[in-house]
């Protein structure tokens, strides 16, 4: 079974072109003009030099080579695009980005968790994509439920497709495990900050693209987990007062990136207000450099 869960990290990645990215295509077809109109690019670096704190890297991925934005020409211009909008297309867009551990990683995670958790919890992954996570968790955590929670339909209609796969791989080598497998694992289309994580043992994070989504998803959690539940992330830490930092992996001891191990602790009645401070700010200087340096490879692109 664990063989049939591949492929996710060089999934096709479908053009966003339907109703509900309809907005987020929009003001992305701007941006992306922006970026590449030699004119505008005083207005690229000049309205998002202050949101860089949403930007995952220097330059947005949606308006880069591999983003799904469609080919077409934009209805709409930069300036005439809110500051609001704008940022929250910067949010979305760190969102759509898409990354998984190796089985090896996953490997490693797991030998390291398994001995932290009961016997019979509940395993959620929260942002679960292609679902390699919450398949890998219920061949690693024998007695525990494991959730997936996606956001995008595209890709929870791959996970679902690939946990059809899986199981219909596992009827052939162990009828019972793969059976036991597919009543264990539960996959949700569904926002993470809807989601129900009070019976949670251990929440997955892959969050090494959510840094502007850190301190909300701390405070969902520190509000929502019981007692004593466990939660992982990868790159950037939770820095909220409902948890103690069980183990910081660094890399390569359990993945590429370090994954922090929390534990929820405190009583509820003592919990802060929600906060809404940003974890990580690059330099701006250093920014602008990478941004004309993206410019000028894009420029590159185009004329060779
Ligand atoms: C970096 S991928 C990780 C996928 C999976 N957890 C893994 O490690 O293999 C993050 C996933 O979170 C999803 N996501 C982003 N925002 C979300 C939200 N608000 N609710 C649920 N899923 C979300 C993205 O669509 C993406 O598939």
């Amino acid at each position: 079974m664990r063989q049939a869960i591949t492929n996710g990290e060089q999934h096709l990645r479908p053009v966003l072109d339907d109703a509900q990215f309809a907005q987020y295509v929009a003001i992305g077809l701007a941006v992306r003009e922006a970026f590449r109109t030699p004119a505008l690019r005083d207005m690229f670096i000049a309205r998002l030099k202050p949101h860089r704190k949403l930007i995952i890297g220097s330059v947005p991925a949606g308006i880069q080579q591999h983003g799904m934005l469609p080919a077409r020409a934009p209805m709409r211009s930069l300036d005439d695009i809110a500051d609001a909008e704008l940022a929250q297309w910067l949010v979305d867009d760190g969102r759509l980005i898409y990354g998984e551990f190796t089985q090896q990683e996953l490997d490693n995670y797991f030998a390291a968790m398994a001995p932290m958790l009961p016997a019979q919890g509940h395993f959620i992954d929260l942002g679960s994509g292609l679902g390699k996570v919450v398949m890998h968790a219920a061949l690693a955590l024998p007695g525990m439920r494991c959730t997936g929670v996606e956001l995008l339909g595209y890709r929870h209609d791959m996970a679902q497709a690939r946990l059809a796969g899986v199981l219909a791989a596992g009827e052939a080598e162990d009828a019972a495990l793969a059976a036991q497998v597919g009543a264990r694992v539960r996959l949700l289309r569904q926002d993470m900050f809807e989601a129900d994580v009070s019976d949670a043992s251990l929440v997955f994070i892959y969050s090494t693209c959510f840094a502007p989504l850190m301190d909300r998803l701390g405070d969902k959690l520190a509000r929502e987990l019981p007692l004593g539940a466990l939660v992982s992330t990868t790159t950037f830490p939770l820095q909220h007062p409902g948890f103690e930092l069980v183990q910081q992996f660094a890399p390569p001891s359990v993945a590429w990136t370090t994954v922090f191990l929390y534990r929820r602790r405190g009583a509820f009645d003592t919990l802060p207000p929600a906060t809404a401070s940003y974890i990580y700010e690059q330099d701006g200087a250093a920014w602008e450099e990478a941004v004309c340096a993206a410019f000028a490879a894009h420029d590159a692109l185009q004329g060779g």
